[in-house]
């Protein structure tokens, strides 16, 4: 019996899509237990893509693909992945719990409203609607899957919520007009039955499972900078990111996760607003961005892009209790001449070495950092050993710096191009 998580150790597209793929191979379930379609997980397979915004990474290997109660799910989005799925030959086995909430088009509204209102102070969010629909879970007065299968319910239920969001909408100066529950009810319903037979009480099947001695895989979507309550708030998503919200998101108790894996890009990126003390504005950063693809797989949008913040990955290690670390896109930094670590931050003169909570003191830091020779390349290595010296140096300075040791490396983001030390 194991139960693994995956889990982005800073601010997401960590290359979590491709891990996950590379483990499910050996998997029965593949988890996603919180955020939504604001996630975009990319998987190479020779010469096909795979774009995942919902749908569980492990559905390609004919995993059976679970969306938990802690995802926030977008029926439209859902629907249209599991379409182009199937245009490519593949039928995904999934199960999407009854307890999750729907994003409604009033959340993507507003995410978009409440953006264009914050100005030049705005979160930078991918406006799914993600904020919104988890304020609403939280309020008590959310949709959830379990209810498009039932028409009343969901009738009674909007016509309550959709006269305080067509007020909010006013408030934010737009059209409440574009709202109209009857509208709302034949959408969704219609949604409901389209994933009718899908729906479950996805935390009995999964508990049932592991009593079975079945394999899960649970994914990740984001990272540890980008979670609600351990992130750079308010420049964060809306829910947990870290290992703890893996449980809470899919009803699997603690006890029960054997092994916690840590995806940590080489260096570091980040879209949207908010602090990222590493981050390159001269000509390596754009270098990175370029060589690394460094583009949004959800908004298109280029990636902040800077060196390796082990302050970050310590932190995240810390709260997540990562066992183990999957290095990803280290063949980016190929060919430069020197690549760097920050393995602390100045701030006034002071050295901190514990990741600051206050958003003030981090956009005042200047990181510290370890300077390492390059390395020529890492395309065609297969193992640890085959490694440039360089290389090595660079990988085994980050499992001595946080105690945990590096599992595997990735050199590409083919299958293949995986390195399982
Ligand atoms: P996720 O959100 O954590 O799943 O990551 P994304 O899919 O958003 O972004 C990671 C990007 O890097 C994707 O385009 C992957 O195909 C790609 N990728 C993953 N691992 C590697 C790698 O080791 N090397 C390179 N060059 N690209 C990689
Ligand atoms: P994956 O799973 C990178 C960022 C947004 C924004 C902030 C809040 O692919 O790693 P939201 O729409 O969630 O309210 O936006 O979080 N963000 C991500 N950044 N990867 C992601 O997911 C992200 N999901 C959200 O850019 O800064
Ligand atoms: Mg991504």
């Amino acid at each position: 019996m194991a139960v693994k998580a995956v889990i982005g150790t800073q601010w997401g597209d960590e290359g979590k899509g491709k891990i996950v793929d590379f483990l499910s191979k050996d998997v029965d379930y593949v988890v996603r237990f919180q955020g939504g379609s604001n996630a975009g997980h990319t998987i190479k397979i020779g010469n096909q893509t795979f774009k995942f915004h919902l749908l569980p990474s492990g559905v390609i290997r004919g995993k059976i693909g679970v969306i938990a109660n802690g995802v926030v799910v977008d029926p439209e989005v859902l629907i249209g992945e599991v379409e182009k799925l199937k245009e490519k030959g593949i039928e995904p086995k999934l199960m999407i719990s009854d307890r999750a909430n729907v994003v409604m088009p009033y959340h993507k509204l507003l995410d978009g409203a409440e953006e264009t209102y914050l100005g030049k102070k705005k979160i930078g969010t991918t406006r799914r609607g993600i904020g919104p629909c988890y304020s609403d879970k939280v309020a008590r007065r959310g949709i959830r899957v379990g209810d498009l299968l039932d028409r009343s319910v969901l009738r009674e239920k909007l016509e309550m919520i959709v006269p305080i969001k067509k007020n909010l909408l006013k408030i934010y100066g737009m059209e409440e007009s574009r709202i109209d529950v009857e509208d709302l009810i034949d959408r969704y319903s219609d949604y409901g039955n389209k994933i009718r037979a899908f729906v479950k009480d996805t935390t009995l099947e999964l508990n049932r499972a592991i009593k079975e001695g079945k394999e899960i895989l649970l994914e990740g979507a984001q990272g540890v900078m980008l979670d609600v309550d351990f992130g750079t708030y308010p420049f964060t998503t809306s829910s947990n990111t870290i290992s703890g919200g893996a449980c809470t998101g899919s009803g699997i108790s603690p006890k029960l996760i054997n092994e916690i894996i840590g995806v940590v890009k080489a260096y570091t990126t980040r879209v949207g607003s908010g602090p990222l003390p590493t981050e390159l504005k001269d000509e390596i950063g754009k270098h990175l961005q370029e060589k690394g693809g460094e583009f949004g797989t959800t908004t298109g949008r280029a990636r902040r892009c800077g060196w390796l913040d082990l302050v970050v990955v310590k932190y995240a290690c810390m709260i997540c209790g990562i066992d183990k670390i999957a290095i990803t896109k280290l063949d980016v930094l190929d060919g430069l001449k020197k690549v760097k670590i920050c393995v602390g931050y100045d701030y006034n003169g002071e050295t901190i070495e514990n990741f600051p909570s206050d958003i003030r003191v981090l956009e005042n830091i200047k990181p510290i950092y370890e300077e390492f020779d390059g390395w020529e390349s890492t395309k065609n290595v297969k193992s640890f050993e085959e490694l440039p010296k360089s290389a090595k140096d660079y990988i085994r300075f980050i499992e001595d710096f946080l105690n945990v040791p590096v599992e595997m490396i990735s050199v590409g983001a083919e299958r293949e191009k995986t390195i399982f030390v």
